[in-house]
């Protein structure tokens, strides 16, 4: 089969002809018909530090992916030839305290899908039987295609009641996008995302955000005062991993406020302590998705009429590779799709 491949420790991906996963116990085999290409995918394919140390060449690389299963292995049940999936990119020990304990989100020896083992940038990709999430409703491809970084983002914006809340959002990548589109359906009073990027602040208006702001030329006080808001954010979301972004969040939020950090920063950085103390902001670290209580989110609330849509702005065939790449690494527009049946 064809394969997106991390062939030699240096920096590029090669399409390359490799053998088909086997099916084993407890496992199922999909038919990859769209995925969805991640900074971790960037960050393997240009080789920097995070990548050399945390992957072993040779990889298929990639975890956000949808497609249709053909065959299940032994012991698996509910899961049929047909059905169609997307996969949860996080696979888990199954024996440590939380895993046992059912919290699976927390398990202390995670290994990633296309980071670990070989991942979904190919014809086919076999998966655990409990990582496979299966379609009840009928949903678009490309949408199912995403639903790892859909689930970031929900598992991120549910943190925390929005109801009738002014929301903060640093960052329009993909992620933050999906967040506004969260935040809004879910019933936040404003929604501010902050961005240096025209185009990203663009889609994030399309999405439904109250104030898409520039913090290039424009501060987030500027746009709490172009609201009317008078005692700062209720909810912050820190979705860009910039050390910049989290410090001005903490200045603009609430006494009482509450922040749910998914951006992972590069490196440690300092912020005002004391004013999390004094204000008494609670900070929260999210990490993936919930298994399965965030999945179920994400089919309900497309069911209930989230519209994500606009969040997608590339679609190119597997063989096209290079410039859907070349795509996302602009780091402006939204979410690029490979289509792998074409
Ligand atoms: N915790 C997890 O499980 C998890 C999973 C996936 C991604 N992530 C992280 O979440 C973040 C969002 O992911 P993404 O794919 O949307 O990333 P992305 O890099 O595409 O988007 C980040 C955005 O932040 C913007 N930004 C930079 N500096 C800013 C500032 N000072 N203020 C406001 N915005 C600023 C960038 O212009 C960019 O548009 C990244 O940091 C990523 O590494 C975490
Ligand atoms: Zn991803
Ligand atoms: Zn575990």
């Amino acid at each position: 089969m064809k394969a997106l491949v991390k062939e030699k420790a240096e920096p590029g991906l090669w399409l390359a002809d490799v053998p088909e996963p086997e099916t084993g116990p407890g496992e199922v085999l999909i038919q990859v018909e769209r995925t969805g290409i991640c900074g971790t995918d960037l960050h393997i394919r240009a080789w920097d530090g995070w990548a050399q140390q945390a992957v072993s060449a040779p990889l298929v690389v990639g975890h956000e992916f949808t497609g249709e299963v053909v065959e299940t292995g032994r012991d698996v049940t509910g899961i049929k030839p047909g059905d169609r999936v997307s996969g949860e990119g996080h696979l888990v020990c199954g024996t440590c305290r939380n895993c046992l304990a059912g919290r699976r989100h927390l398990c202390r020896a995670t290994v990633g899908l296309g980071v670990g083992r070989d991942g979904a940038f190919a014809q086919y990709v076999a998966l655990p039987a409990e990582n496979v999430w299966v379609h009840r409703t009928p949903v678009d491809p490309d949408i199912a295609a995403i639903f790892d970084p859909f689930g970031n983002a929900v598992h991120t914006a549910l943190s925390f009641p929005l109801v009738g809340e002014d929301v903060l959002i640093t960052g329009a990548g993909p992620i933050g996008l999906m967040a506004v589109a969260v935040a809004r359906h879910a019933g936040a009073r404003n929604v501010v995302v902050t961005d240096v990027s025209e185009e990203r602040l663009e889609l994030a208006r399309t999405v439904g955000a109250s104030l898409a702001l520039n913090v290039s030329g424009a501060s987030i006080a500027d746009g709490q005062r172009a609201l009317g808001l008078r005692e700062g954010f209720d909810v912050g979301l820190e979705m860009s991993g910039n050390p910049v972004a989290l410090r001005d969040m903490l200045a603009n939020m609430t006494h009482g406020g509450k922040i749910a950090m998914l951006g992972l920063p590069a490196e440690e950085f300092a912020v005002d302590w004391a004013r999390i103390v004094t204000s008494m902001i609670t900070l929260k670290g999210i990490y993936g998705r919930e298994m399965f209580e965030t999945w179920y989110a994400m089919s309900v609330l497309l069911e209930g009429g989230l519209d994500l849509a606009p969040v997608i702005t590339g679609r190119y065939g597997y063989r096209d590779h290079e410039a859907a790449f070349a795509d996302a690494a602009r780091g402006r527009g939204g979410k690029v799709i490979l289509d792998w049946t074409a």
